[in-house]
């Protein structure tokens, strides 16, 4: 599987962890900046719309965006239309926003979770399987809203 990671100043330390724990895994990883943490260094919209870009194009599997709380990331992703960026700090919420939403992009905060969990939400994420059933009627209506306001392909 094939994941691409990006992140602000805030992020960039957890997006090089990251990715050594995933590449560690097996997962083939593509950064996407921020390529410091110097402030400033790239800003978390650019990276994080570039993640979610690449995901919805099927460049690759999922993305990964992270900044200090995950918020401004998870914001600027889901304007992307058909991201389905989840915010998870917690293991419930990885577990539930594959299952119930079919996140396609993952929002982390390295000022909210730490190292060991972030990790255990990456790969809770990762190996869960959107349910179905049910569930595809509601990712369908949330997709008709994103129709109703898209203008152009950006
Ligand atoms: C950067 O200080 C911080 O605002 C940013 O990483 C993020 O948390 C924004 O949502």
């Amino acid at each position: 599987m094939k994941i691409a990671l990006g992140a602000d100043h805030a992020g960039y330390r957890y997006k090089q962890m990251l990715i050594d724990f995933l590449t560690g895994m097996g997962y083939e990883c593509v950064d996407l900046g921020a390529a410091t943490d110097q402030v400033p260094a790239d800003d978390y919209h650019w990276t994080s719309a570039a993640v979610a870009e690449a995901t919805v194009r099927g460049e690759v599997d999922r993305g990964i965006v992270i900044c200090g709380t995950g918020i401004g990331v998870s914001i600027a992703a889901n304007k992307v239309p058909g991201a389905r960026c989840a915010l998870c700090n917690d293991l419930f919420t990885a577990r539930m926003s594959r299952e119930h939403n079919e996140a396609n992009v993952l929002a982390l905060g390295s000022r909210v979770a730490g190292e060991g969990l972030a990790k255990e939400i990456v790969r809770t994420w990762l190996e869960t399987d959107f349910s179905g059933g049910r569930f595809i009627a509601r990712n369908t209506n949330v997709a008709r809203i994103e129709e109703k306001y898209k203008r152009s392909e950006g």
